[in-house]
C-alpha cells in the first residue's frame, strides 16, 4: 500500500476508512461485476448510454485506487457473451466507450504502472476494438504494478467448456495423460492462468448472482453485494468493501483457528512427538 496521502486526503472520510485497513491483509485479486448503469440512467431520465458513460468514471476511480493500494489484480466484467442480446445500438455504444476508455486511459495506466490484460473471446470482437486492445496490451506489457483484467465477450461456462474440449483433444492426440488432468492443469488453461483466483468479488446494484462470471475461479472468493449502482460506486464504497472483506474469516473448507484448537488441545496425539 502506497503513502496514505496518495490514496486519500488527510481529514477526508475516505482517509478515515483507509486508516482502518490492515495493509497486510488486503486481497491480492478483486473481481467486480459492474451492474446498474441502466437503472442509474433511468432514474435520471437519461438514455442508458449515459449510465455507461458515468460507469466509466467509476471504473477510472476504482482502478486508480486499486493501483494505489497495490492490490495485485482487478478483474472487471465489462461485456458478457449474453450482452450481445442487447439492442444493437447499445452494444455499439459499449464497444465505442471501451475504445475511448482505452485511448484516454493509456497514460494514466502507464503513470500507475498498470498492466492491461483483456480476458474472454476477444478474437470475436470487431477488428477496431481488437486493435485498441492489442495496442494497450503492448504499451503496458512492461508494467510491473497492478494488473487490470477486463472481461470482454466472456462466459465462465464457455471458458470451462473449451478447456474440457482441449483436454479431450490433447488426450486423444496423446499430448496429455488423462490421469494428469487435475485442478492445476485446468487452472493453467484458464484466461486467468497468470493471476491468483479472486479473493473478493464485488457486485453492485443489489443483484445477488454470479451471472456466469469466473465460475471456476470464484470457488472460494468472499462475495460482497452492495445496492449502490455502478456509476455511484465511489472510493468510499470500495474501501467499505475491503473493510468488510477484512472482517471475514476465510476457511477454504477447513476450520477456524479457534475451532481447530479444540482438536489439537495439549496432549493431542501429534503434540510433542
Ligand atoms: C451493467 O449495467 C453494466 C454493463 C453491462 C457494462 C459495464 C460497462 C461499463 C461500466 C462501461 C465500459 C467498461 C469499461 C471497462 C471501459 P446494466 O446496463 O446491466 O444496468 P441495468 O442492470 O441497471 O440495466
Amino acid at each position: 500500500m502506497r503513502d496514505l496521502d496518495d490514496i486519500a486526503e488527510p481529514g477526508s472520510p475516505e482517509r478515515a476508512l483507509v486508516e482502518r485497513l490492515d495493509p497486510s491483509r488486503l486481497p491480492d485479486h478483486v473481481a467486480i461485476i459492474m451492474d446498474g448503469n441502466g437503472r442509474w440512467a433511468n432514474a435520471r431520465h437519461l438514455p442508458r448510454v449515459e449510465g455507461h458513460r458515468a460507469g466509466i468514471r467509476a471504473v477510472r476511480q476504482t482502478v486508480e485506487t486499486i493501483a494505489r493500494l497495490e492490490i495485485g489484480t482487478v478483474t472487471l466484467y465489462a461485456f458478457s457473451t449474453e450482452n450481445w442480446k442487447r439492442p444493437r445500438n447499445e452494444v455499439v455504444t459499449l464497444m465505442g466507450l471501451l475504445k475511448q476508455y482505452l485511448r484516454s486511459e493509456l497514460n494514466t495506466m502507464l503513470d500507475n504502472n498498470l498492466r492491461f490484460v483483456p480476458i474472454g473471446r476477444v478474437d470475436q470482437l470487431d477488428p477496431s476494438v481488437r486493435k485498441e486492445l492489442e495496442r494497450t496490451v503492448e504499451a503496458t506489457a512492461h508494467c510491473t504494478g497492478s494488473i487490470i483484467q477486463i472481461a470482454l465477450n466472456y462466459s465462465g461456462r464457455q471458458e470451462i467448456t473449451s478447456i474440457v474440449r482441449r483436454a479431450a483433444t490433447d488426450a486423444r492426440a496423446g499430448l496429455v495423460d488423462p490421469d494428469a488432468i487435475d485442478e492445476a492443469w485446468i487452472s493453467r488453461h484458464l484466461f486467468t492462468a497468470n493471476v491468483p483466483d479472486p479473493d473478493l468479488l464485488i457486485r453492485t446494484s443489489g443483484e445477488q448472482r454470479i451471472s456466469n462470471f469466473l465460475l471456476w475461479q470464484l470457488a472460494y472468493s468472499e462475495i460482497y453485494f452492495t445496492s449502490v449502482l455502478w456509476p455511484d460506486f465511489s472510493k468510499i464504497e470500495l474501501l467499505n468493501a475491503l473493510l468488510d472483506y477484512q472482517r471475514r474469516e476465510r476457511r477454504f473448507g477447513g476450520l477456524s483457528d479457534e475451532d481447530q484448537s479444540l482438536f489439537t488441545a495439549p496432549g493431542d496425539l501429534s503434540a510433542g512427538s
